[in-house]
């Protein structure tokens, strides 16, 4: 847990410090409390966010071509405009889908896998040609794609029932 700030601790000067441990000092980020400057530094939170999609690009996910999966999902989400990012990029800063690639989530054996949030739906199996089905059905028009949702959070059913001690990558 970070310890609290205080007027004090925020910040020393450098000047009677060792040339080293200053510029460790000067390497420390910054604590910013000012809302309104955070707002400004992470455009993010004035868009009107819907949707958060995570492509897994783990090592086994790749072997199934999830490089292609989220590919697909930019090329998709760019042409209907709703892909959050930098309008130089080609995306839209009043998008309303977030776009992730991370790492293992342990469904490595039936991958490649695509999480989407906040509605905690776990796709398996996707391939670059389910992404616009993926796309129109869930993200859309709320309805989630059944033959490929393994995993709805949070799950129901015992740790013991799901065989969560099963091994993965992560
Ligand atoms: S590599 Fe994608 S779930 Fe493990």
């Amino acid at each position: 847990m970070r310890p609290p700030r205080t007027a004090t601790t925020r910040w020393r000067s450098n000047l009677s410090l060792s040339p080293v441990v200053a510029l460790e000092r000067m390497a420390e980020p910054v604590f910013i409390d000012d809302v309104a400057q955070l707002r400004t530094l992470a455009p993010v939170t004035s868009a009107p966010i819907r949707h958060h999609v995570f492509v897994c690009t783990g090592k086994s996910c790749s072997a199934r071509d999830s490089a292609e999966v989220k590919d697909a999902f930019e090329r998709e989400l760019k042409a209907r405009g709703i892909l959050f990012g930098r309008e130089v990029k080609g995306k839209n800063p009043k998008g309303s889908v977030v776009l992730t690639e991370c790492a293992s989530v342990g469904f490595c054996a039936i991958g490649a896998a695509v999480m989407i949030y906040p509605d905690g739906v776990w796709y398996a199996q996707v391939r670059a040609p389910d992404v616009a089905e993926i796309i129109e059905e869930h993200l859309l028009n709320g309805r989630v794609v059944e033959r490929l949702a393994l995993l709805k959070l949070p799950a129901e059913g015992s740790r013991e029932e799901s065989g969560a001690d099963a091994d993965w990558e992560a």
